[in-house]
């Protein structure tokens, strides 16, 4: 299993001790979750912050934008040096350009469903996704219940993928702990998103070593 531990649960008055933990931890990617408080009521933190975290950071970059038009933030996001962008479906008028516009760009490009979101909406662009990423919770906030339902979406996601020979990963982001990251496990995601259960830890190294082994 491939982690990617995020930000938002981080201290943020200490942001150097914590990208110091992600850089000694077995972490795959760091998850940054980036808010406009349009898309979301909430804002996280913007791009002067994240040139900071990107420069300390030596592990891939996994950005979640979680704003209204998304492809207007392509190159900011790039010049991070981020390895995926994910844009929501629902922020996206013209999906198959900003996906374009993210390959362009030098970067994977994930999709993100919200909730009530279908699978099915991404059929026609699956091929030419490297990531889905797929919300066990509302987007805007850490620390929320997990969504049981996104079990059967994780499975159809798999299905939808295997049928069209798309090796997009599936990525799931919300309510992830070491009981539901097992569910979705064998349920067939490729990467887990966990706030809460690793900076909330009193041992993130092991809380993200539990994740690796599921
Ligand atoms: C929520 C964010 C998540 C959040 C997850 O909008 O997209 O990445 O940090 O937090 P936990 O793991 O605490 O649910
Ligand atoms: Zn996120």
């Amino acid at each position: 299993m491939k982690v990617s531990p995020s930000l938002l649960a981080a201290d943020f008055l200490h942001l150097d001790r914590e990208i110091e933990m992600i850089n000694s931890s077995e972490a795959d990617f760091l998850h940054l979750d980036v808010m406009d408080g349009v898309f979301v009521p909430n804002i996280s933190f913007g791009f002067p912050v994240l040139k900071g975290v990107a420069r300390e950071c030596r592990v891939p970059l996994d950005v979640h934008m979680m704003t209204v038009s998304p492809e207007k933030w392509i190159s900011h996001v790039r010049d991070l040096g981020a390895t995926i962008m994910n844009v929501h479906q629902e922020a996206c008028l013209h999906l198959y350009s900003t996906v374009q516009h993210i390959h362009e760009a030098g970067m994977l490009a994930g999709v993100t469903l919200n909730p009530a979101t279908p699978v099915s909406t991404l059929s026609d662009i699956i091929a030419d996704l490297d990531l889905v990423l797929i919300m066990s919770v509302e987007p805007g906030f850490g620390g929320q219940p997990f969504i049981p339902h996104t079990i059967d979406k994780v499975k159809a996601l798999k299905q939808l993928c295997l049928a069209s020979g798309s090796k997009a990963m599936i990525e799931v982001d919300g309510g992830v702990n070491e009981k539901t990251g097992a569910l979705l496990a064998s349920a067939g995601a490729d990467v887990l998103v966990a706030g809460s259960y690793v900076f909330g830890s009193k041992t993130p190294h092991e809380a993200i070593l539990s994740l690796k082994n599921l």
